[in-house]
């Protein structure tokens, strides 16, 4: 079986950590390194799609042919996404996407001082939460990062942000998850169906993701 023929179409892809600023030297993020965005816009370029690669901080190159737009915090995330939204036939949300943020971001450095000191922090936009609000016929592709209870979560992930795929990694499980060359990865599907793959490339990964999106958009227009 070839790679689905994606020619025309148009795919958005968010890869890598975010970062947010705690002040000019600090900052909260996490361990995504991009390779598995990164995979998925190579593999995604092969089927002769237009690729957008909406990336966070990384130390990748992009793939040839794709087009990529860096940004650094969830908030800057969500304004690219959402401007790239309204064209896209597919929207793949490989990103760590920090879910909380410095309340207060300082211009200046901090000093240290005796004893203790806090963080506040508040919540970041939820970027699938909203991507799954205002879809029309988009495709919508989430992943869900999990320690425990994987199938119960990214069931209530697919639900709750009105996705049509979630992409599940045990980010515990070696081999598996951040910063590794490998994942092993569940897809759970709105049928309620779920594809459970043995241990792969990333890149087997990718394929395999832009195999099931090309099913869902031939059921959405059909
Ligand atoms: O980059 P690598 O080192 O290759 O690692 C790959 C990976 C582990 C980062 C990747 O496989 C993965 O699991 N990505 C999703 C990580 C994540 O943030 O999962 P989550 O369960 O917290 O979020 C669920 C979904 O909501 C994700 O699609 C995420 O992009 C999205 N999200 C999360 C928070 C937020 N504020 N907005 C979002 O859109």
């Amino acid at each position: 079986k070839g790679r689905p023929d994606f020619s025309g179409k148009k795919i958005v892809i968010t890869a890598g950590p975010t970062r947010e600023k705690i002040d000019p030297v600090r900052y909260i993020t996490n361990h995504s390194t991009g390779k598995m965005g990164y995979a998925i816009a190579e593999e995604a370029v092969k089927t002769g799609a237009d690729v957008i690669l909406i990336s966070g901080p990384v130390s990748l190159k992009a793939p040839t042919g794709v087009k990529p737009i860096y940004v650094e915090s969830a908030e800057e995330m969500y304004q690219a996404v959402l401007s790239e939204y309204e064209e896209a036939d597919i929207v793949i949300k490989t990103a760590a996407v920090a879910d909380y943020r410095p309340k207060v971001s300082f211009d200046y450095k901090v000093k240290k001082q005796p004893g203790e000191q806090q963080i506040e922090l508040e919540r970041t936009k939820d970027i699938l939460l909203e991507l799954g609000r205002i879809k029309q016929n988009q495709i919508l592709i989430g992943f869900a990062a999990e320690t425990d209870h994987i199938a119960e979560y990214a069931q209530k992930k697919l639900l709750k942000k009105n996705a049509d795929m979630i992409v599940a990694n045990n980010v515990k499980t070696e081999g598996a998850g951040f910063g590794t060359d490998t994942n092993i990865v569940t897809l759970f599907k709105r049928d309620g169906t779920f594809i459970e793959l043995p241990i792969m490339t990333k890149h087997a990964v990718a394929a395999k993701i832009l195999d099931e999106a090309s099913l869902l958009l031939r059921d959405e227009t059909k």
